[in-house]
């Protein structure tokens, strides 16, 4: 258990690195104060361009996907008893949390899909390009990057069940990723219903 406390705290805290509100800040502004108030990688392509959305991107996927490799390729080979599919994606998990619910931050994160992707990708990198294939072909056919993430989430579930069928463990983990996900879109998918949705390449103030 004390090995589930210290993933869980260190990944939290790795998560509590909100990448796109750096970046803002370092454009002198409060990112969360703009566009659809998110501080994740849309929202800062929408009001800050590509090169800091990249950035932001960047930081939020590796807050996740080093903790899970470390935990991967160090910890569990260190510790043999532990479960080790599951503590990897617990690990993810947390940071996750502290990406969507950052202490410092007074709670106010993101919506987590960069850094959950992330997790999966070094999690098991075949779950990893199901989300990148569902994200891309979504958002390229759509231009709603918000439905790419909700059914990049949706997905998960699926995917674990196929490339890990019988872990009820592991399924248990993706149902909270998938169900912390979809609920931190829940303005977007208001939105999406009421077709006020903003698509990729749209420079349009969305109110949260
Ligand atoms: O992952 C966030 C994305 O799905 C939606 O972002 O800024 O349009 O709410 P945003």
């Amino acid at each position: 258990a004390v090995y589930y406390v210290l993933v869980i705290v260190v990944g939290y805290f790795c998560g509590c690195i909100e990448s796109g509100y750096l970046v803002g800040k370092l454009c002198g502004m409060d990112i969360r104060d703009y566009g659809s108030g998110n501080s994740g990688t849309t929202n800062v392509l929408r009001v800050l361009g590509k090169t800091r959305a990249l950035l932001t991107f960047l930081g939020d996927a590796l807050k996740s996907f080093v903790p899970v490799l470390i935990v991967k390729f160090v910890l569990c080979p260190a510790v043999p008893d532990l479960n080790a599919e599951l503590i990897q994606l617990v690990t993810g998990f947390a940071a996750v949390m502290g990406h969507d619910y950052p202490v410092f931050l007074k709670f106010k994160g993101g919506k987590g899909i960069a850094t959950t992707a992330a997790a999966m990708m070094a999690f098991d990198w075949r779950i990893g390009l199901c989300c990148f294939i569902i994200f891309v072909t979504v958002t390229a056919v759509t231009r709603y990057v918000s439905l790419a993430s909700i059914l990049l989430s949706a997905g998960i579930v699926v995917e674990i069940l196929i490339f890990h069928p019988g872990r009820w463990d592991l399924f248990a983990m993706c149902v909270l990723y998938a169900f912390f996900a979809i609920y931190r879109h829940r303005a977007n998918i208001g939105r999406l219903l009421s077709g006020t949705e903003s698509k990729i390449g749209q420079k349009v103030n969305v109110n949260k």
